[in-house]
């Protein structure tokens, strides 16, 4: 399959794009945790999207793409069998897999659910019980539900206006799973920066190992520039090439959060002028 080639895109959720990628290397030699790094067009910005499954016979990757300004926009509003502009990739760290005794809690919110996917098909298939915890909106926005039923050994589902599973938030049923007396032995949390940080507070109560795959603005992607840059136990690390999975109790969330916030403004503009772009063209 050519390299960089969308060979599908499915609208799986209000404005999260599943899309199959040509990509025969990487496909051979992702590792769950991985990411990949591309830019739609020549003008477009290096983006880190999660590989969530890959198909080393077809030589396909699977993405999950959630609108969340230009970049991503411009990637989802690309046709199908159109080329991207460069993907590179397997980038970063594979996930640490280890047999734990007790269960491994996966902790998906919203789009980070196509972040945990591969990394507790991973556990799974290691021999660790796995229990996955999918919270979102509401139930339209649930994504990769029937595969994570599949091989998990218990889902639950939960929404903030309880239009499916239970009304509520991830971290409110995690602290129901914990104050039941299961052995947990680890918990691995993706999703929004804010609810990454409440599981890690959670969790640093009972001494439950937590790990977080954090999803930090990123520039070159290849640790020169800084773009990524997080405190771990008061050092710098750089997600691109040290991560992008943390010891959660390590990091310094107040620090994550602001730089999560450092380019508001551009981006919005950014994001405007690609809107205007298209409704000239006649494609908005
Ligand atoms: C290792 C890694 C894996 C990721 N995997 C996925 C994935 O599988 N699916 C997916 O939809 N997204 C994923 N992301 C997030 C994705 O890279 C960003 O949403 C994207 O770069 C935003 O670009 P944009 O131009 O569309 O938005 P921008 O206009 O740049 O930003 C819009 C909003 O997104 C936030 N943002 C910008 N860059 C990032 C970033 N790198 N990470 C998180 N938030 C960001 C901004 O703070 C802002 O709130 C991942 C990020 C990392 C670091
Ligand atoms: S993105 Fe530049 S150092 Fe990580």
């Amino acid at each position: 399959m050519e390299k960089g080639v969308i060979i599908a895109t499915i609208e799986v959720a209000p404005n999260i794009f599943k899309m199959i990628i040509g990509a025969d290397d990487i496909a051979k030699r992702i590792k769950a945790g991985q990411f990949i790094i591309l830019m739609a067009t020549e003008r477009g910005e290096r983006i880190p999207l999660t590989v969530a499954e890959s198909d080393s016979c077809q030589g396909t990757i699977t993405i999950f793409v959630q609108r969340a300004g230009k970049s991503t926009c411009e990637l989802a509003d690309m046709c199908e069998y159109s080329k991207l502009y460069s993907l590179s990739g397997p980038n970063g760290r594979a996930s640490e897999i280890e047999k734990t005794e007790g269960s491994v809690v996966f902790v998906c919110g919203g789009v980070g659910t196509a972040v945990m996917y591969p990394v507790l098909k991973a556990n799974k298939e290691f021999g660790n019980k796995v229990i996955a915890i999918m919270g979102v909106k509401n139930k339209e926005l649930l994504i990769l539900r029937d595969e994570i039923e599949k091989i998990s050994d218990q889902t639950i589902i939960c929404t903030d206006d309880g239009s499916a599973g239970a009304k509520g938030f991830t971290t409110d049923i995690l602290g129901e799973f914990i104050k039941s007396g299961m052995k947990i032995s680890k918990v691995i949390v993706a999703g929004p920066p804010i609810m990454m940080k409440l599981v890690a507070e959670i969790t640093r109560k009972y001494a439950i190992p937590t790990v977080a795959s954090l999803v930090t603005i990123m520039i070159d992607g290849t640790g020169m520039c800084g773009g990524c840059r997080v405190e771990i136990n008061g050092g710098s690390k750089f997600v691109c090439c040290d991560g992008p999975e943390f010891d959660a109790h390590q990091v310094n969330w107040g620090d994550l959060l602001l730089r999560q916030r450092i380019y508001t403004g551009e981006e919005k503009i950014s994001l405007e002028r690609y809107k205007e772009e298209r409704r000239c063209y006649g494609q908005g």
